[in-house]
């Protein structure tokens, strides 16, 4: 059914209505549209342009077909033997289907132009509550991890080189940081998506005395958008979304590819389960990380998502245009792949296997107590650039020995390292290096602890 039937003398050319129709992606939207409908149903009644039993029955037939959609959300695919271009025809269609001409009342004053800013705003809206949860899920699974690794020692990189030891937890809270930081940009991109452009008609203000306060109120949005240009096409709500899913993604990006390192046999560290690994068609030796690999990979087209929106709405003129249907399935997909790539990290790191003696062996070996060597000199009153520069020394001869530093003789130390006594082999122990960095923030035993403590406290505080 075409909506806009009275100008035209001809239908439309096949190609166009492909090129045209939204359907089949905007379907999504099927249950916001009703539920949108059904709060405008009550605003044109409390306008005057619908009775009460008008009011009645069209509340009934929406809420049916609402019971219908959340039942079947493909319903709207379904062949109905006639033509609909997009989600809001195809509810109209089965609303004119229930009660007949009464059906064609309720799109007074309403275009599409404020009724798909509002669908994309409720959707969007309850996507990002569901990311919010799995985000608190994710977080907890990396706390569970951090909680059973509070010992565990772990090579610290910087260059991709051993660079100083950490705590495994230090390592998995540095992750949930970066993902509590992801929670808090969806609520301020919510904030702003928390906004009801409903009455602002297509372009001007809707014509009709709908009291648009009372109809956002309805809808749970905050409050009513201030200005009808801006409102109808104001994609702003997707784009910040959209920055937030590829901030996200970015940080699972770079959490994919410590997994995929650490579980090498190169570095070995970690082991995954088998239910989120996969073989070689080829090579029954291997167990491939395919799902650390699509964390890291997934970003790309999450990204892509926000930079195929901006660039559709770059250079558009107010106020809306239909370049703004290309706005969805970016939006849908983005949020598919994020709530599947949160899942899985979730799973992943239930199935952790942690191998400690070998992180430990890794942590020790690379000379990473050579800044622990300098700190030493640095107490015995060595300036720290000489220090740094006599544990260098040290660190070669260790080398050409072949030997940790703590292994070297006394003798052999001092030729680089004068200041070295005998207390120098316990204050280069892994344990004197942890002890050594009990600031807040640091990798210290009980600066990590107290690190958890807060991040519990802070994800319990959000509430989701
Ligand atoms: N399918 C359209 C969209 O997604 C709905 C709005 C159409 N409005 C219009 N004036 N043609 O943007």
């Amino acid at each position: 059914m075409a909506l806009w039937g009275g100008r035209f003398s001809g239908g439309p050319d096949p190609l166009f209505t492909q090129l045209n129709d939204s359907l089949g992606f905007d379907y999504r939207l099927a249950r916001e549209d009703i539920e949108g409908s059904i709060a405008y149903a009550r605003a044109t009644h409390r306008a005057g342009v619908l009775s009460a039993a008008e009011l009645q029955q069209l509340l009934s037939a929406l809420e049916g077909l609402l019971a219908a959609v959340i039942a079947d959300p493909r319903l709207p695919l379904a062949p109905t033997g006639q033509h609909h271009e997009d989600i809001h025809s195809w509810v109209e269609a089965r609303l004119i289907e229930k009660v007949g001409q009464l059906g064609k009342k309720l799109h007074t004053g309403r275009s599409r132009n404020d009724q798909v800013a509002t669908d994309l705003r409720l959707w969007t809206r309850r996507a990002i509550d569901e990311r919010l949860t799995q985000l608190a899920h994710t977080r907890a699974a990396l706390l569970t991890f951090a909680q059973a690794h509070t010992s565990t020692i772990l090579p610290g990189y910087t260059h991709l080189q051993r660079a100083q030891p950490v705590l495994v937890a230090h390592w998995a809270l540095a992750y949930e940081a970066m993902l509590s930081r992801d929670s808090a940009r969806l609520r301020d991109a919510r904030a702003r998506t928390n906004v009801c452009p409903l009455g602002s008609g297509a372009l001007a203000g809707t014509a009709y005395a709908i009291d648009r306060e009372a109809l956002a109120k309805d809808l749970g949005f905050a409050r009513a958008s201030e200005n009808s240009l801006d409102a109808v096409s104001d994609r702003d709500f997707v784009i910040e979304t959209l920055a937030a899913l590829s901030t996200l993604a970015m940080h699972l990006s770079r959490l994919g590819e410590d997994l995929v390192l650490y579980g090498s046999g190169e570095f070995a560290f970690f082991e995954y389960d088998d239910a989120f690994s996969s073989g070689s068609s080829l090579m029954p030796q291997k167990k491939n990380p395919d799902a650390a690999e699509l964390l890291r990979g997934k970003s790309g087209r999450i990204v892509g998502s926000l930079v195929s929106l901006l660039t559709t709405l770059k250079g558009l003129p107010l106020a809306y245009n239909k370049d703004l249907q290309e706005d969805k399935e970016p939006l849908f997909d983005a949020m598919h792949q994020a709530s599947l790539c949160l899942q899985a990290t979730a799973r992943i790191f239930a199935g952790v296997r942690v191998d400690a003696a070998r992180c430990e062996r890794a942590a020790k070996g690379g000379y990473s107590n050579a800044t622990d060597l300098a700190d030493y000199l640095v107490s015995k009153g060595v300036p720290f650039r000489d220090a740094h520069e006599q544990a260098g020394r040290s660190v070669r001869a260790a080398i050409e020995a072949g030997k940790p530093l703590d292994e070297l003789p006394l003798a052999l130390l001092r030729e680089h390292a004068p200041t070295c006594d005998n207390d120098v082999f316990p204050a280069l122990s892994l344990a004197a290096g942890f002890a050594r960095r009990e600031v807040p923030g640091g990798t210290g035993p009980k600066a990590v602890h107290a690190a958890l403590q807060a991040a519990h406290a802070r994800l319990n505080a959000e509430g989701t």
